[in-house]
């Protein structure tokens, strides 16, 4: 398996781009299929997943399969997962670190062997990313857990269906219980789960693999069964479209200008986006093909408030935050998720930005240009959007760490550039 190295390396360099013009193709949702990754441990057997990005979280939940005892083979954007009858039920630090969405091999290994021992999950750039939540709802379905020497060990002789309660609509909570309730005793319950598109293409995975799945309103209603097997689809089951490395590019479209289709996205699974990105001047329209962005005059600011689907993801934020930095007027800014999520704004800063932040706000108010500098990308979406500000500026900018931007798109500079955007990579 060819991992992509995600230590700090790769710069990409850009220069003031625009207009934009023509196509670019959206794949597979990352936060999708490494959940669904996830949810193939569930049943022996072979498993196709197709529309998979290549990007280097992918590789990630690939060696964390393999080192589970699962066989990975992937090429050409799909993914064949073997899985055994038996398999060993640990995910190990050194994996667990580098990618927290990890933490959701839990709820699959318990709901089939009943047994799991999972890393604990450190900060990241966001902040502390809890798992009590997760912890406390697969408690309610019979799960025991106890921690030692940094890993989290569960154990359930039974799961028993029950209604699971959620304080707070969390996407990886909510993936956790449904991948162990699937194979409990009776029904679950969830009430208040996260809706975000990504559970629901999580939801229709698990119940081509025979799970009984369904909404009773706003809650997820799962009658356990007691076998899974692998979803049939010869060509592999198709992974969502990715929102976010949609709204990368029209984010990109925003601050650069110009006419830009994003073929395979998914308009339905942006509507708040699109109202936002309308509200500061930008001309969306889609149709089952894609959607098509075209921006034509300096945007307007508005206020932005991040919040669990079908509210403004938290992963939209920094995109935003970039265009905000060039519009015309004065946007507020409030981070309802990740409390830590700002450390982007002092590289866009140097940058040029007038951007106050104060607790979970930013203040930012609109200047004529940026000017480009050597900035460092800390996370995924922060570099992107560090990215889309060097596309906004005068001279230069060098984007170091350009690894995190690689976890989760599939060849950012070279899509920007078919645009026609000024970037390569160091
Ligand atoms: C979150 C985002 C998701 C995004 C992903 C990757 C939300 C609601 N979720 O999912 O859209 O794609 O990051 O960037 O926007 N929390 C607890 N205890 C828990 C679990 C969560 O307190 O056991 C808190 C978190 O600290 C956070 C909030 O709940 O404030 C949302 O967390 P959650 O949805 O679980 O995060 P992810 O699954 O990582």
């Amino acid at each position: 398996m060819d991992i992509v190295d995600s230590g700090e390396h790769g710069t990409l360099v850009t220069r003031r781009s625009g207009p934009l013009d023509g196509e670019v193709r959206i794949g597979g949702a990352k936060n999708s299929v490494l959940k669904l990754m996830a949810a193939c441990l569930l049943a022996e057997g072979r498993h196709v997943l197709a529309n998979v990005p290549d990007i280097s979280d992918v590789s990630l939940m690939c060696e964390l399969l393999e080192a589970m005892g699962v066989t990975v083979t992937r090429a050409d954007h799909r993914l064949v997962i073997d899985v055994p009858a038996e398999l060993n039920t640990e995910a190990p630090y050194h994996l667990v670190e580098r990618m927290r969405a990890s933490i959701v091999v839990l709820g699959p290994l318990l709901g089939r062997f009943g047994t799991a021992r999972v890393a604990l999950p450190g900060g990241d750039d966001f902040g502390p990313r809890p798992i009590d939540m997760h912890l406390r709802a697969l408690e309610s379905l019979g799960a025991t857990f106890s921690t030692a020497h940094g890993d989290i060990s569960g154990t359930a002789a039974v799961l028993r269906g029950t209604e699971v309660v959620l304080e707070y609509p969390s996407v990886g909570a909510t993936e956790n219980v449904l991948m162990a309730a699937v194979r409990a005793k009776g029904r679950t319950l969830i009430v208040n789960p996260a809706r975000e598109p990504e559970i629901g293409d999580l939801v229709e995975f698990l119940n081509r693999m025979g799970a009984e799945i369904g909404w009773a309103g706003d809650r997820l209603a799962i009658d356990g069964v007691d076998r899974l097997a692998p979803a049939r689809a010869p060509e592999g089951y198709a992974v969502i479209a990715d929102r976010i490395e949609a709204a990368t590019y029209l984010a990109a479209a925003g601050i650069c200008g110009g006419s830009v289709f994003l073929r395979h996205a998914v308009a339905g699974h942006m509507t708040m986006l699109i109202r936002k990105l309308t509200e500061m001047g930008m001309h969306i329209v889609a149709d089952d093909e894609g959607v098509r962005a075209t921006v034509t005059r300096r945007l307007s600011s508005a206020d932005i408030s991040t919040l669990p689907y079908p509210g403004l993801a938290t992963d939209y934020k920094p995109f935003l935050v970039t265009l905000l930095t060039t519009a015309e007027g004065v946007g507020i800014v409030t981070e309802n998720i990740f409390t830590g999520r700002f450390r982007y704004i002092d590289e866009l800063r140097r940058m040029g930005a007038d951007i106050r932040t104060e607790g979970h706000h930013a203040v930012v108010r609109g200047v004529e240009r940026l000017s480009g500098a050597p900035v460092r990308a800390h996370d995924i979406r922060a570099g992107a959007a560090l990215v889309m500000a060097g596309l906004a500026a005068e001279g230069e900018t060098e984007i170091a760490g350009a690894a995190h931007i690689d976890r989760g798109y599939e060849d950012l500079a070279g899509k920007l550039a078919g645009l026609g955007a000024t970037i390569t990579r160091r």
